[in-house]
């Protein structure tokens, strides 16, 4: 039978990005006769506009049906004043947590045609090559008790919770020692063991799966020193492995190390290696509609898909060549752009990524 994705372009710049990652999935799929079928369906604002909700019950139907799902970005101003419960961005978490995504992987990867696009001097970042493994359906961003009361004196309180169990990190560490082992065998763990309960316990189970790993070099770091090591010497790490809302802070800093966070891809996956592809940016709502962000960030999460949900290890490979190629050419979307390289839009460039795809 052929193998189903399900394509969730969302909002903003997200349909302009999923069309030319589409593009090149559809060449992947005639070229290495990968037999692919598409479907297509709404999430986040544009599935409220549509169903009233940002994740319809068909479309997560559709989701745990198919075999992997490729997403764009979710949100936009249109929205923000919408009751919190049924914001764009909680069908984002909705679909996480529902498919059982626990294990969020975010590559920041220095292609070297980009050293001088990255804020930070070339000799830091050259050669980079940083895994964040991150925690994704538990923490901070699904405890509960969460909302808003009132106090004795009559101001109101906002409050959320920080909860972890000890299979939720023992799984999610799992990942990062076993990611560890096909890389560099280095995994930082990274916590604030020095003021959370949850870290405490968080560092403890770490500790107790390092036992099965005995090849594996594991190292703790309180998440505000890893902040600061990101951008001082980024190089020294492998492999991170962290909880859900430092994972989401972490890998925005790690995308700048790159050059633009335009150029991150992601892989969410299940305990069985089911998984949701998506660009580690957002929507971008203030160059949406405009053809000019930058779709490589989704073209390379098309690439993770094919080696993680269906081990087309060459095709995936293609994928990244026809990108570096295009990226010797001299294109470049406005986000990494620099003197002496064509800018070009958002399709340009995927077309760009098509053609050298094509001719490899
Ligand atoms: C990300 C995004 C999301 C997150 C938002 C859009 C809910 O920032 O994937 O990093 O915080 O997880
Ligand atoms: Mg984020």
């Amino acid at each position: 039978m052929s193998k189903q994705i399900l394509i969730l372009p969302g909002d903003g710049i997200g349909p302009e990005i999923t069309a030319e990652a589409v593009k090149v999935l559809e060449l992947a799929s005639e070229k290495f006769s990968l037999g692919f079928e598409l479907h297509h369906d709404v999430i986040g604002g544009a599935a409220i506009d549509r169903h009233g909700v940002p994740l319809a019950d068909s479309t997560l139907a559709l989701a745990r049906k198919v075999d992997a799902v490729l997403l764009g970005a979710v949100g936009g101003p249109k929205w923000d004043k919408i009751e919190r419960d049924i914001r764009p961005e909680r069908g984002l978490l909705k679909i996480r947590s529902q498919l059982g995504l626990f294990g969020n992987l975010r590559p920041a990867i220095l292609y070297p045609q980009l050293a001088d696009a990255s804020s930070l001097k070339r000799d830091i970042v050259a050669g980079l090559d940083i895994l964040i493994v991150r925690e994704l359906t538990g923490g901070i961003y699904f405890g509960s008790p969460r909302g808003t009361r009132e106090l004795e004196n009559g101001e109101r309180q906002a409050y959320d919770t920080l909860p972890y169990s000890e299979s939720e990190i023992r799984r999610i560490a799992k990942v990062g020692f076993e990611m560890a082992q096909v890389r560099g065998k280095k995994l930082c763990s990274v916590d604030k063991a020095n003021v959370l309960a949850s870290s405490q316990l968080w560092r403890e189970v770490v500790e107790q799966v390092a036992q099965g790993y005995p090849d594996i070099e594991l190292s703790h770091m309180y998440v505000d020193n890893a902040a600061m090591q990101l951008v001082r010497a980024p190089k020294q790490f492998d492999v991170i492995v962290t909880d859900n809302m430092f994972g989401d802070i972490l890998s925005d800093e790690a995308s700048m190390l790159t050059g633009s966070i335009g150029m991150l891809p992601s892989a969410s996956l299940d305990a069985n290696g089911k998984g949701m592809y998506e660009p580690c940016h957002g929507s971008a709502p203030d160059i949406a509609g405009q053809g000019v962000a930058n779709p490589l960030a989704t073209i390379l999460s098309v690439s993770m898909m094919l080696r993680y949900s269906f081990a087309q290890t060459e095709a995936a490979a293609a994928i990244e060549q026809a990108v570096s190629r295009v990226l010797d050419q001299g294109l470049r979307t406005g986000d990494i752009w620099s003197e002496g390289c064509k800018k070009v839009g958002t399709r340009e460039m995927g077309d760009a990524v098509v053609a050298a795809l094509r001719n490899l």
